[in-house]
Parts: C-alpha cells; sequence; structure tokens
C-alpha cells in the first residue's frame, strides 16, 4: 500500500510551504470502514489505510484537543528536545510545530519520536520533516516496554518536553517503566499530555497516576489538570507539568 501522505511530500505536492494538519487530513483520512481495527484508538497500527482511517475516526478529536491545549500551554521559551511518546503518526508534534511556526519552531533541537508501529512511524517521521525545522528527528521503532533509557540519547544540556497525546489513559503499559525513562536525564524537563476522559479501559485515574509516579522520582516536581470539552462533545483532559531531575 502506497502511503498518500509520504506520496505527496516525493512529489513536491505537499512542502514546507504549504504542510499542515488540515491538509494532510484533507489529503489521506478516509472512511474504509475499519474502525474496528483501530481498538479505540489504540491498537498498534499495520497498514496505511489504517492510519487514513485513524485520521476520519480521530484526527478532528485530537485537533481539538491540542487546539484547547496550546491556548493555555505556553511552550517554554528555550531550545528543547521533545520526546513524543506512542507518536503515532505524529500528530501531537505536528500540533506543537504548527502553534510555534512563526516564533519558536526553529529552536526545537531534536524530536524522538517512539512508536511500535513502524508504519506510522515512518509517516511521523516523513511528515514532520517536510516542516522543515531544522530538528534532527530520531525515530524509535519500539514499544514502551523494549525502550530502554539508553534508546533515548536525550542531552542533558537541553530541556526536554516530553509529550504524550493520547497514550496515558492505555492502561496496556507499564507505567513504572515509563516513567523510569521520563525521569533518566539529568536536567529540566516539562511535560504536556492530552487525553479522553473516560473510566473504563484505563482513563483518567490512569492519567494521574502519572504525574503522581514522576513526583516520586524527581525535585522541583509541579504539575496541574483539568478536564474540557472537546469539538465532538466528548470529555478529555490536559495535563502539564515540570520537573528536574538531579
Ligand atoms: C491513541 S494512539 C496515539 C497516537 C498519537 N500520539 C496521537 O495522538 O495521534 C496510541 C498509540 O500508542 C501506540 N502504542 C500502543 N501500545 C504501545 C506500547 N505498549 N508502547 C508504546 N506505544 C504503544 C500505538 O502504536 C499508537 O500509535
Amino acid at each position: 500500500m502506497t502511503d498518500v501522505v509520504l506520496k505527496a511530500i516525493r512529489e513536491k505536492k505537499l512542502s514546507n510551504e504549504n504542510v499542515s494538519f488540515s491538509r494532510i487530513r484533507a489529503l489521506a483520512a478516509r472512511d474504509y470502514s475499519i474502525k474496528d481495527q483501530l481498538n479505540r484508538g489504540r491498537a498498534v497500527l499495520h497498514n496505511t489505510n489504517q492510519l487514513d482511517q485513524y485520521l476520519f475516526t480521530y484526527g478532528r478529536m485530537i485537533e481539538s484537543q491540542w487546539e484547547f491545549a496550546l491556548k493555555k500551554y505556553t511552550v517554554p521559551n528555550i531550545k528543547p528536545q521533545i520526546i513524543d511518546y506512542a507518536c503515532g503518526q505524529g500528530l501531537g508534534s505536528m500540533f506543537l510545530i504548527e502553534s510555534l511556526l512563526n516564533t519558536n519552531a526553529e529552536n526545537f533541537q531534536r524530536i524522538i519520536l517512539i512508536d511500535p508501529s513502524s508504519v506510522a512511524l515512518n509517516r511521523a517521521v516523513g511528515t514532520l520533516d517536510c516542516y522543515q525545522t531544522g530538528a534532527q528527528l530520531i525515530p524509535i521503532n519500539k514499544f514502551f516496554e523494549e525502550t530502554s533509557a539508553g534508546d533515548i540519547q536525550t542531552d542533558s544540556r537541553l530541556d526536554t518536553l516530553h509529550v504524550f497525546s493520547n497514550i496515558l489513559d492505555i492502561n496496556d503499559f507499564n507505567l513504572q517503566h515509563l516513567t523510569d525513562i521520563v525521569a533518566s536525564t539529568t536536567g529540566k524537563h516539562h511535560f504536556i499530555a492530552l487525553s479522553n476522559d473516560r473510566d473504563v479501559h484505563g482513563g483518567l485515574h490512569r492519567v494521574l497516576d502519572f504525574p503522581d509516579a514522576l513526583r516520586k522520582k524527581t525535585t522541583d516536581f509541579k504539575s496541574e489538570w483539568e478536564k474540557f470539552e472537546c469539538k465532538n462533545g466528548m470529555s478529555a483532559v490536559f495535563l502539564q507539568g515540570q520537573f528536574s531531575v538531579q
């Protein structure tokens, strides 16, 4: 199967002059009637039809989550490295970059992208590269359980912005292991997370377990969270914070 987004980039129909989430969604989102294969968004996707179905089914919801968050969140005015955990096709980093294009997106030094789906990761790298922010893109094609602090290779001279877009509510992975990775580099850290607000299959309590676990391993810990309503009427959660590791 051809990835229509990567094809459009290769054919220069999508370039840094015109790339945007809206354009990508218009190009690729498609209802193949395979929503069930997405397993409420948590499935590891194996083909581009599933990526396109994900954009069709969840794209606008995730866009509206980030719209809310980025009105409230001031991305630290530093030169950060981003780690986008369970990045999928890279929507979280994409919304961050788009919101900063006219300010300090070029300050991002590197974007580390972790996801077990190679087809999603390829699209994430191709798309983020198209924005030409100058950031080094580092894909890690692994489950969290297989990922170690050594894989992440953060630079302790840079602040780190940890991004969790629609992953912390999922109860399929070991939270303790994830917080070990997050707190593995000395330095200053920031985090931002968005998730559905529900109380089955993980959900809000799972999102809030994350700052609780991280607080115990770090210093200068601060976090806050709030619920809000997405444009599709669904309740969502926005969590943000910062900490240091010495
Ligand atoms: C709801 S999607 C979120 C994708 C992206 N962050 C977004 O906002 O569109 C969940 C992602 O988690 C990934 N995933 C599932 N299980 C995982 C695990 N155990 N470790 C790491 N990633 C996992 C899937 O491949 C999928 O891309």
